[in-house]
């Protein structure tokens, strides 16, 4: 088990650097800006609450609802993830929200989240792996909307 433990430490640091670079990407137009750095704790599983915890409670909290401690260091407010089946009148948009998740959205106000087809590679052992922490991911916020 020695290989793939330093590998997730390798992968950590690719992690934590990315979102660091998203959270100080700011327009600097707006000088008043604060920049946070929310250390990301690399993890094996592909559990999507766990992943969800390590890896967007930053921004989203940890009640998905946009308060995270990072929430502050961004321009745009992360989205309230608990609200998209309101918003999307009651049907829930999973491949929406998983393109959205990767980084293969055409709204412009995304660009503050980083995108985490490409992080979450770096945590991964296979694209496969990818997909499961995917669908997963979109599995655990589709369990948390409000009704
Ligand atoms: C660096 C901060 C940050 C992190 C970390 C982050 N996000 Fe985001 N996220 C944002 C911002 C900012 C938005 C844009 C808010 C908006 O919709 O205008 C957003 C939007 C979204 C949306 C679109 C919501 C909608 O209604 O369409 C989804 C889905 C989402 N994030 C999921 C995730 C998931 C899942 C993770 C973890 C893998 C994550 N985010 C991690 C900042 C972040």
């Amino acid at each position: 088990m020695s290989t793939p433990t330093k590998l997730f430490v390798v992968a950590g640091v690719i992690l934590g650097l990315a979102v660091g670079v998203s959270a100080q990407s700011v327009p600097t137009a707006n000088p008043v800006v604060k920049v946070v750095r929310v250390p990301v704790r690399p993890i094996g599983t592909c559990d999507g609450r766990a992943n969800f915890e390590a890896y967007c409670a930053s921004c989203h909290g940890a009640d998905a609802q946009g308060l995270g401690p990072a929430a502050r260091g961004l321009e745009t407010p992360p989205a309230d993830l608990t609200l998209i089946l309101v918003r999307h009148g009651g049907s829930f948009p999973s491949a929406h929200v998983r393109e959205s998740i990767r980084g293969n959205h055409a709204d412009a106000a995304l660009r503050e989240m980083p995108e985490w087809d490409r992080v979450l590679r770096s945590v991964s052992r296979s694209d496969q792996e990818v997909d499961i922490r995917l669908i997963n991911l979109v599995h655990y916020l589709e369990s948390v909307q409000q009704r």
